[in-house]
């Protein structure tokens, strides 16, 4: 298995272009199965899980033709309504599909995505909203099983503001009989963008991003081209690298207005962050101050974000508070980073981080996405040389990041298995 190998300690400076957002990307490119034609999708990032879902979709049979950054996809030939356990349980996203194939073929068989390291990760959310809406589901043999003639409008509370619980059941409405609102809704910008691309298909959405969402249900829709937005968790990873290594990191073309608890939290800690147009550059400090962080739904501090705040609060100039309230599991990365040095100790969904002068580099072995690119950015901070461990969790969410880091004059490199 590759591994990265990182000598650390040297500032990071240049400026690095932000790729598409995984996140948006995975349901944008899912609610292709809502039409029977043509669409194009631009600024697709070149990640396992795009890669992951295209299989998906080809499984369900759609074509999909790629070329770069842009993916072609063409429904029109659905056929299949079954997401078999092979392809869920490698990306739990995939789940996704269960609302477009009950609204588009009114049944699906979609595998149960199962716990992931990072916590439970039910979706009881997902199949109360479908079942309101009149779906008969039914667990058998670790599937889930959706049938109905034709989803009809429905009002439906969700307990937890849910990212993809929210966009499985705003395509699920979109072809339904009448108004569905969907209330605590997640106000997520990938939530905002895939309404953006199902109205620019011919659907009625209105409130998205904010958490009351309605839906009005229309007979077909069209296909669309449109673009994947900025991925606000790459460029958030890259601003703290400016902090964590005191350089001066310009990261272009992101939306500075998805970023405003990450940008608010990082001048607290004494970077200096400028924002012109979609450019934001972020000057580290001389000394790190300690802040404490707390992950909320957005527009709160992201879950994806508090991994790679952790680095940089272990080497700055005080105690920091780090509360993870979104999932139950999500400190993994707290013991390779003690084994890179870090006094951090957890109780319950809190860590208290004591930052110390500096990390030392060690192996290390990365749990899941965002705990990779926190040990990625230690090694870049720490003293030695630091080997990062099981890749492939990188590489499904994060385009060329050893390249990325390399041009900004890190020594970092990928060895092949
Ligand atoms: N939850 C329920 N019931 C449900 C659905 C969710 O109890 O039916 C709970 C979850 O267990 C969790 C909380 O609600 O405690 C929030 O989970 P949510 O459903 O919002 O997460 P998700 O949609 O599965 C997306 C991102 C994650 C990101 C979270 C939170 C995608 C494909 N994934 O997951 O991204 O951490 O929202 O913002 O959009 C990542 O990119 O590394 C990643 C994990």
């Amino acid at each position: 298995m590759d591994k990265i190998v990182i000598h650390g300690g040297r500032p990071l400076n240049g400026e690095v272009a932000v790729s598409g957002a995984k996140n948006a990307a995975l349901p944008i490119l899912v609610s292709s199965l809502l039409t029977s034609g043509p669409n194009r999708y631009d600024n697709v990032p070149r990640l396992n899980d795009i890669e992951s879902i295209k299989l998906l979709l080809t499984h369900l049979g759609a074509e999909v033709q790629t070329d770069g950054h842009t993916v072609r996809i063409d429904a029109g030939g659905l056929c299949e309504a079954e997401a078999p356990y092979d392809l869920v349980r490698k990306m739990r996203a995939s789940v996704l599909v269960l609302g477009p194939l009950v609204a588009r073929l009114g049944r699906a068989r979609v595998s149960l995505p199962g716990g992931c390291a990072i916590g439970a990760r039910p979706i009881n959310l997902h199949l109360k909203g479908l079942s309101l809406m009149g779906a008969q589901i039914d667990i058998q043999h670790g599937y889930v099983e959706a049938s109905v003639d034709r989803l009809r409008g429905a009002d439906i509370y969700l307990d937890v503001a849910s990212v993809t619980g929210t966009e499985n059941l705003m395509m699920a409405a979109v072809l339904a009989d009448g108004v569905t609102v969907l209330r605590n809704a997640a106000r997520e910008p990938e939530v905002a963008a895939l309404a953006d691309t199902l109205n620019r298909m011919g659907a009625r959405i209105t409130g998205a991003g904010t958490s009351v969402i309605t839906i009005t249900g229309v007979d077909a829709l069209n296909p669309v081209e449109t673009a994947i937005i900025p991925d606000r968790i790459e460029a958030g990873t890259f601003m703290v690298a400016a902090a964590l290594t005191g350089g001066e990191i310009t990261v272009s073309g992101c939306e500075p207005a998805h970023l405003g608890a990450v940008i608010h939290k990082l001048k607290l800690t004494g970077s200096r962050v400028t924002v012109r147009g979609k450019d934001i550059t972020v000057q580290g400090g001389r000394r790190i101050q300690s802040v404490d962080i707390k992950t909320l739904p957005y527009p709160g501090f992201p879950t994806d974000m508090q991994a790679q705040f952790m680095v940089l609060m272990s080497v700055a100039g005080g105690l920091s508070i780090i509360s993870e309230t979104i999932f139950e599991n999500r400190f993994i990365h707290v013991s390779e980073l003690r084994r890179m040095g870090a006094d951090i100790t957890v109780s319950g969904n809190a860590a208290m981080v004591k930052g110390i002068e500096g990390l030392s580099g060690a192996p290390v072995m990365a749990s899941d996405l965002r705990a990779s690119a926190c040990l990625v950015l230690a090694g870049l901070v720490a003293r030695g040389v630091t080997e990062v461990n099981r890749v492939y969790h990188l590489d499904r969410g994060y385009e060329a990041m050893e390249k990325k880091f390399a041009r900004l004059g890190a020594v970092i490199e990928r060895v092949p298995a």
